[in-house]
């Protein structure tokens, strides 16, 4: 049987807990799981570079050995050809957001026909959440503690912190 590999990919600035959930469902579905960080949001003020991202989130999934992190730039469906992936991952937190990702499964399936979307719903105590409410939270002195992994609150406070004595 051939290797199951899914891309789950994303912005991830930062990586939250309902990203972290998502993840934790696709380990015993797939054998391999690349969490695929975009380089070109074309996202203005992003928290995190994309290389303090990618370490985080290698520190995070440093437990799990069919797990890794890559970067991507350009169109998913290119990158997924080349890691050998014909499934990639999306999570749906409600309804709200339906639309839009069905728009990208159905151009990425226009794009390459031999991809497949698969859509997981993260818990429910997550499905509120996301990095852009996570980060103005944060930002307005807001604890995230449970929103986030203990490692991203900290890197996301010495940000600010250093932020803050810069101006
Ligand atoms: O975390 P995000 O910002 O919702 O992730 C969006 C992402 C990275 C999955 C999406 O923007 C993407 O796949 N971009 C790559 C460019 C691409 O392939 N576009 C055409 C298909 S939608």
């Amino acid at each position: 049987m051939s290797t199951r590999i899914a891309v789950y990919p994303g912005s991830f600035d930062p990586m939250h807990e309902g990203h972290l959930d998502i993840i934790r469902r696709c380990r015993p579905i797939f054998d391999q799981v690349i969490v695929a960080v975009l380089r070109n949001t074309g996202k203005k003020h992003p928290l995190f570079t994309v290389e303090e991202r990618v370490d985080l989130i290698g520190e995070l999934l440093s437990p799990w050995d069919n797990c890794r992190v890559e970067t991507f730039s350009g169109l998913l469906v290119d990158f997924m050809d080349h890691v050998g992936s014909r499934i990639t991952v999306r999570g749906l937190r409600a309804v709200s957001d339906f639309e839009s990702e069905f728009q990208m499964a159905q151009m990425n399936r226009r794009l390459d026909p031999r991809v497949e979307t698969v859509f997981l719903t993260p818990k429910e105590e997550y499905s509120y959440l996301s990095s852009r409410l996570v980060k103005e939270v944060h930002l307005l002195g807001g604890d995230v503690s449970g929103l986030v992994p203990n490692l991203v609150r900290d890197r996301m406070d010495a940000t600010l912190a250093e932020r803050t004595r810069e101006t």
